[in-house]
């Protein structure tokens, strides 16, 4: 059975079961700078099922950052609606979007935002303090977590003196350190070497299995998006489902 059938397969019997968890309907997303205007896209419609790995795929440019902070509500649409578990997310408060975003979703972004004086243990806590996890709580889910995407022995060492891809683990620790829902990545191998791009794929595999995550990742590697249960191409502010050719290794 091809990729694409069994994804469909799958997206189906999910239809019947239950709604989307994340749903995106007639998204529009247009930059103004002065008299210029991007659009980005119009009209883009999403549905992610809970527990789908899904790949987002596509030319620099063609929106899948933009299309990841709508979904995560770090930027607001043009027009059209997001929805988080069939509840609109342009309606939260400032307070319930914060909400959403600390406790329902984890994100690993290319520039992974750690901080660089913090040890690597104290940015896994950081999150759930916020949320207001007992500080022995945190430090152990920390402390597990850290073990593992295999960084156990740098749990005390300063985020800033760690490699490319420790950091990224470190980031990938973080976004699961309040037990999201869901976990939103952009190029999260994008950095790293072959070798590491690798380990990093096998591990974001591994917790979204392991986690019960719902996952969206944009990615220019596919071999990360070959992982995945759908893969959607973004071009020309348009969504459609694709199949990665297996010799190819990287998209544009
Ligand atoms: N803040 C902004 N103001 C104006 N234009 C923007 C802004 N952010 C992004 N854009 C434009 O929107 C389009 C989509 O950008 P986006 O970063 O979403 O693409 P992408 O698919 O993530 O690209 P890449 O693969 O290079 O990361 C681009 O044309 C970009 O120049
Ligand atoms: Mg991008």
């Amino acid at each position: 059975m091809s990729e694409s059938v069994r994804g469909d397969c799958r997206q189906r019997v999910a239809e019947h079961q239950r709604p989307a968890l994340l749903r995106a309907e007639n998204l529009t997303k247009v930059y103004r700078s002065g008299p210029e205007q991007v659009v980005v896209f119009e009209g883009l419609n999403l549905e992610v099922f809970a527990g789908e790995f899904v790949a987002l795929v596509g030319e620099s440019g063609s929106g899948k950052t933009t299309l990841l902070h709508l979904l995560a509500a770090l930027d607001t649409p043009t027009e059209g609606e997001v929805y988080f578990d069939l509840q609109r997310v342009g309606a939260f408060s400032s307070r319930e979007r914060a909400l959403y975003r600390n406790a329902k979703l984890g994100f690993v972004w290319q520039m992974h935002y750690l901080l660089p004086e913090f040890t690597a243990l104290e940015n896994v806590m950081l999150p759930q303090l916020i949320a207001g996890r007992d500080f022995r709580c945190a430090q152990t889910r920390a402390r597990r977590l850290l073990e593992e995407v295999g960084l156990a022995p740098a749990a005390g060492r300063r985020a800033g003196e760690l490699s490319g891809g420790e950091q990224q683990r470190v980031a990938l620790a973080r976004a699961l350190s309040n037990q999201p829902a869901v976990l939103l990545a952009d190029e999260p191998t994008g950095n790293l070497d072959h070798k590491t791009a690798a380990r990093m794929t096998d591990l974001l595999e591994h917790l979204h299995r392991t986690h019960g995550l719902t996952s969206v990742l944009a990615t220019h590697n596919l071999e990360l998006a070959r992982r995945a249960d759908r893969t959607l191409r973004l071009a020309d502010g348009r969504l459609t489902e694709t199949v990665i050719p297996s010799h190819d290794t990287m998209t544009p």
